[in-house]
């Protein structure tokens, strides 16, 4: 790193601590409230993210979305990305599939995508100034939270992980959101790297009650921590000006031409058959960059480029699945999965099998189960998981779930 980018860092790290700051600081009070400056600020800002559109489309769910040039998209205004190589497809296509095609698939039916933008461009979705300022006051990733999780023992390294999960839509307030999702990791917990991703049912950041497909990647402490959801918020002259506002960067590279995060995934109610829907981050073998490739088809929606991470630009030590729950300080939490303590049945129950690694061949492999470690961080009346390892027709398997409330 040059002697000029690191004082750069350094004026990001000493603007994001103002912005956290600043965060705390307005806790309590009206949080729409935005001062003049900072309305034109925004406002400044939000003419530099939302890129100027090939062509604009609004879906039936409402969301607007602007087809941008794939080599103009928000990532590649993160100063790591300046001279990347955008990667078309991965090295490797992964032929494995998790699911046989049986009925019960999400790809059964209909899935939820962006059709209409021309070629060469990619659907990003547009960012309003309300979504900007949940993200800068409402810090959505950083509100109190809780987990439930199983982890596979770091007895190697690995290269991806990947799932089988149910679509279920677990009831939350405006300011609260849950998951489920997997999870792959590397480094110390001050700097941990990660990324994560499944559903979430998330008003604050989706404009709706929704489950949708999300995901995220964060460096922890580093510099700042940078979450991509579905939305891409962009700075276009990297952190110089403002700081990152310890939120919403840019960094995950768009590839497909119609299937993005945020994806509606139509969920099955408590007590009925569920529909399932497939997640899997990878790791390049050529490239090194981490590919999220979802839905039973494998589709390949884009990747998030090796150069942005630090532990885990060769491999990760950790994979999780479970889910997350959270919301505002100082209320009750909200159910994760079915919001029932979880039962062995996947009706009732969010139930996530199939769950595989990825070995340094670049293949989906089970893992060692006897090594599994599983993890909470509530009373296990709130969120609890049964994890039953290796299953006859559904690989490894888990149910995880609760109703929240009171959870310290
Ligand atoms: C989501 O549901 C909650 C609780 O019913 C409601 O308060 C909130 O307005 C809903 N949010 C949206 C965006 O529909
Ligand atoms: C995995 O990544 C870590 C951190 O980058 C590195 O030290 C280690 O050598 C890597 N292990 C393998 C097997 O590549
Ligand atoms: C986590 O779960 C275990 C049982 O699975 C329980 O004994 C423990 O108390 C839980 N952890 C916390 C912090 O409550």
């Amino acid at each position: 790193m040059s002697p000029k980018s690191f004082i750069n860092l350094i004026i990001v790290l000493v603007l994001l601590n103002l912005s956290i700051e600043h965060y705390h600081g307005a806790e309590g009070k009206n949080n729409k409230l935005v001062p003049k400056e900072e309305d034109m600020e925004l406002d400044m800002r939000l003419k530099i993210q939302n890129k100027t559109p090939v062509k604009s489309i609004k879906t039936k769910l409402g969301d607007i979305y602007d087809c941008i040039n794939i080599y103009k998209q928000p990532a590649f205004d993160h100063p790591l990305l300046k001279n990347h190589k955008i990667q078309m497809k991965p090295s490797v296509i992964q032929e494995e599939r998790i699911h046989k095609p049986i009925s019960n698939t999400v790809s059964s039916v209909e899935r939820y995508k962006i059709q209409g933008c021309p070629s060469e461009t990619v659907p990003i979705r547009r960012t309003s100034k309300e979504e900007l300022i949940n993200a800068k006051y409402l810090n959505n990733w950083i509100k109190p939270r809780h987990f439930v999780s199983a982890e596979t023992f770091a007895e190697k390294a690995y290269y991806g992980g990947k799932a089988s999960i149910t679509d279920v839509n677990p009831k939350v307030d405006m300011d609260q959101f849950s998951t489920a999702q997997i999870w792959i990791q590397n480094g110390p917990a001050e700097e941990l790297n990660s990324i994560e991703f499944g559903w979430a049912v998330y008003p604050q950041l989706f404009g709706d009650n929704l489950t949708r497909v999300f995901g995220l990647w964060t460096i922890q402490k580093l510099i700042y921590t940078l979450i991509f959801i579905f939305i891409i918020i962009v700075q276009a002259d990297g952190f110089k000006n403002t700081g990152c506002y310890n939120m919403l960067c840019p960094g995950f590279v768009q590839v497909h031409p119609e299937y993005i995060f945020g994806e509606y995934i139509k969920a099955k109610p408590y007590g009925e058959k569920p529909t399932w829907f497939d997640f899997s981050v990878y790791r390049d073998l050529e490239s090194g960059n981490w590919w999220f490739v979802n839905g039973f088809e494998n589709t390949e929606i884009g990747y998030w480029p090796k150069e942005i991470f630090t532990h885990l630009a060769n491999n990760a030590s950790t994979v999780r699945f479970g889910g997350v729950a959270g919301g505002d300080p100082g209320k009750p939490t909200p159910p994760m999965g079915h919001g029932y303590l979880p039962y062995y049945n996947d009706r009732y129950t969010c139930t996530i099998e199939e769950m595989k690694i990825v070995n340094d061949q670049g293949n989906f492999v089970d893992f060692d189960t006897s090594n599994v470690q599983l993890k909470n961080d509530t009373k296990t009346s709130c969120y609890d998981l049964i994890f039953i390892g290796k299953e006859v027709y559904h690989g490894i398997t888990m149910f995880f779930g609760g109703p929240g409330g009171d959870c310290p």
